[in-house]
């Protein structure tokens, strides 16, 4: 393949039929010329604020951006999905013909895609046979969702021959969450499907977990960008700390239950928490929550009045709430936020997404940012002897297909 992820943009793999070369190299003697080649496209998600809270009933403020994980496909007469991919790692070639869809850890990302199509088929929904080629250039492991990205893009894929815009997004998201819950072991929210399926181009989602509904808040941020920065710290142990969370909040809970009538943790207000818990460390995690959930309501209420300074104090508490009550940072996310705060044009930077390492993002103002991202790269590399990748973050549409001109 010609790109490696990290090259592809969407012009390159769309100018002069490319994206047919790369299926066709892919997949050689299988390719049709009689067939059309479709593309499909589905966004990894930044979270702006609202971290660990979705698995507690709270209210959570991501955004679908401009990188993610494309799918170009062919159509198969036969009952076989065959999938490769230049992501992750190299799987090659693999056949699904109903009954091998069962999780081996080794199959590593292809878990995903047979864990999709057997909860598509277990809920009876007619799936397409296709020969798909996976190219991705949203940073692996970096903490911008590329599982849910890659779940909801292989759902869509699998149904949109047959339900076109019919396609119920919100349906496939719990679906997707069911999945990975259940079939790939880890106890996520809703968070990154919905916004995967359902983001829109410059509006952040504002989504209750609660209940599910969600509105758009336009992602205007006047003289200020928002940047991405991937520590390239490998997020080690994450699966195990994160289900060790999500079972921290549910104890939090049940104690609670106990004395208060409530349905969620975030409900809990903070003398409550104080007042009921006493054990220390689910004390801090329930403090998190519940405050975590107050400073949603309160960026929104801030980005939708223009005050931009404010929802950056907002993204530097919520930092300091997830390094110390939850305490899901770490070293290095910890120096790439004190670093991005250190700078001038930087008015509030915090971990996003689940942590142990991948992304933090920061408000920076817009005629500063070439020079915080060289500085912040700089001192970051000093102090951790990684390299990082600082970006600015565009916000795009959901999962679609992408409609260009067939050959
Ligand atoms: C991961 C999970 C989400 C959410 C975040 C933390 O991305 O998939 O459901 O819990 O972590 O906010």
């Amino acid at each position: 393949m010609k790109h490696k992820g990290a090259l592809l943009t969407r012009k390159n793999l769309m100018e002069n039929d490319h994206y047919q070369e790369l299926f066709r190299d892919a997949f050689g003697a299988e390719f049709r010329e009689d067939l059309p080649v479709d593309v499909y496209f589905s966004p990894g998600r930044v979270n702006i604020i609202g971290e660990h809270i979705d698995y507690n009933g709270g209210m959570v403020l991501p955004a679908a951006l401009d990188i993610g994980i494309y799918g170009i496909a062919q159509k198969r007469s036969d009952a076989t999905l065959q999938i490769k991919s230049n992501i992750f790692s190299s799987m090659g070639v693999l056949m699904m013909d109903g009954p091998d869809l069962e999780y081996r850890k080794e199959d590593g990302w292809v878990n995903y895609v047979k864990g999709m199509t057997k909860y598509l088929m277990d809920e009876d929904r007619q799936i397409q046979p296709m020969n798909i080629l996976f190219v991705s250039n949203l940073p692996d492991g970096a903490g911008l969702s590329s599982s849910a990205t890659l779940e909801i893009l292989t759902g869509f894929m699998l149904l949109y021959e047959n339900e076109g815009m019919n396609l119920d997004r919100v349906a496939l998201a719990q679906t997707a969450k069911k999945m990975e819950n259940e079939y790939i072991g880890v106890n996520c929210g809703i968070m990154d499907q919905f916004a995967v399926a359902m983001g829109r181009e410059n509006h952040a989602v504002l989504l209750d977990t609660s209940v599910l509904s969600h509105s758009y808040i336009p992602f205007v941020l006047q003289n200020y960008s928002l940047v991405i920065a991937h520590t390239n710290k490998k997020r080690e142990l994450n699966e195990s700390k994160y289900n060790e969370r999500a079972r921290e909040c549910q104890e939090a809970l049940a104690i609670l239950q106990k004395n208060i009538k409530m349905d969620n943790l975030v409900e809990a207000f903070p003398e409550q928490i104080e007042e009921f818990i006493s054990d220390p460390i689910l004390r801090k995690r329930a403090l998190h929550v519940s405050r975590e959930n107050e400073r949603v309501i309160e960026t929104v209420k801030y980005m939708t009045e223009g005050d931009i300074l404010s929802v950056g104090r907002m993204l530097t508490q919520s930092h300091e709430s997830l390094k110390n009550l939850y305490e899901v940072s770490g070293f290095e996310l910890d120096v790439m936020v004190e670093e991005s705060l250190q700078h001038e044009g930087c008015i509030g930077a915090r971990m996003t997404g689940a942590g142990f390492g991948g992304c933090a993002i920061a408000l920076v103002e817009n005629y500063l940012v070439d020079d915080f991202m060289e500085k912040v790269s700089g001192e970051y590399e000093k102090k951790t002897g990684l390299t990082p990748h600082l970006f600015v973050a565009r916000i795009d549409d959901g999962t679609r297909k992408l409609e260009f001109s067939q050959k």
